[in-house]
């Protein structure tokens, strides 16, 4: 029977979280037998954003497709980038006009995929209602792709959650992004699609969501500007793998958390 196996990572925070995740990438890909590998980029820079050599590093590593956040277009030659490379995403429901693309559609394993990465409205700018965004990007979609797997980026758990029930049947997979806190969550609908609120990250795990502890402390206890400084020491590398079936449902999924 026809199957495919996505293997996803959060958010890579940092460029020493990046190199982590670069150097297990190939055994990962092979351990997990993926077909396909999704990695969130969107804050993969030590400044919180993300350049060009970032996602060439992580394409070259075994990534498939690059998702996007509300950090993606922060630096100007991303723009140019995204417009030449299809498989690095940025959010497809951006209310702006912008750069390269919010979906691709990717062949492998005798499938059609396609992956979109969508923003979230709530406590976060810049996105047009990723419901409607969503459902006319599958009405125009149609045809074109066996199953679909969405990164929804978003702060707010209620918004995840109900883009995923909503979606429920129309997509494969919906993993949220964003927060870098992984939830407990994990589970697949009544109507074959995957769902987990927050995947977390791909970074420090003695940090302040990837930053430098005591970064963080200052900026709460002193007031913004942050900082930005990852922390370092040991890395978490969080994510999860979802095989779905020839009817584009969702077999199995199961949460990936190591620590390199
Ligand atoms: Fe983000």
């Amino acid at each position: 029977m026809k199957q495919a196996n996505i293997l996803v990572f959060a958010d890579v925070c940092g460029e020493r979280a990046l190199v982590a995740l670069c150097r297990q990438l190939p055994a990962l890909r092979r351990e997990y037998k993926a077909d396909l590998v999704i990695v969130n980029a969107e804050n993969a820079s030590n400044e919180g954003n993300c350049h060009p050599a970032l996602c060439e590093a992580l394409f070259d590593a075994g990534a498939d497709v690059l998702t996007g956040g509300n950090h993606t277009l922060k630096q100007a030659e991303m723009h140019v980038y995204l417009d030449n490379h299809p498989r690095a995403l940025r959010c497809e429901n951006l209310s702006a006009p912008a750069a390269g693309m919010g979906h691709v559609v990717v062949e492998t394993a005798g499938f059609r995929i396609l992956v979109t990465s969508m923003l979230g409205q709530a406590f976060l700018s810049g996105a047009d209602n990723p419901f409607t965004a969503c459902d006319r990007l599958l009405e125009a979609q149609k045809g074109k792709y066996d199953f679909a797997v969405c990164d929804f980026h978003g702060e707010a758990t209620a918004e995840k959650s109900a883009f995923a029930h909503d979606f429920d049947g129309k997509f494969a997979v919906v993993f949220g992004t964003h927060t870098h806190v992984p939830t407990a969550d994990l589970q697949i609908l009544e109507g074959g699609t995957a769902f987990i609120t927050d995947l977390g990250m791909c970074g420090a795990k003695d940090s302040v969501l990837g930053v430098d502890t005591a970064a963080s402390i200052r900026r709460f206890r002193q007031g913004p500007p942050l900082d930005y400084i990852p922390a370092t020491g040991k890395t978490v590398l969080m994510g999860a793998l979802f095989t779905v079936g020839e009817n584009g449902k969702t077999i199995s999924a199961e949460r990936i958390e190591k620590l390199v």
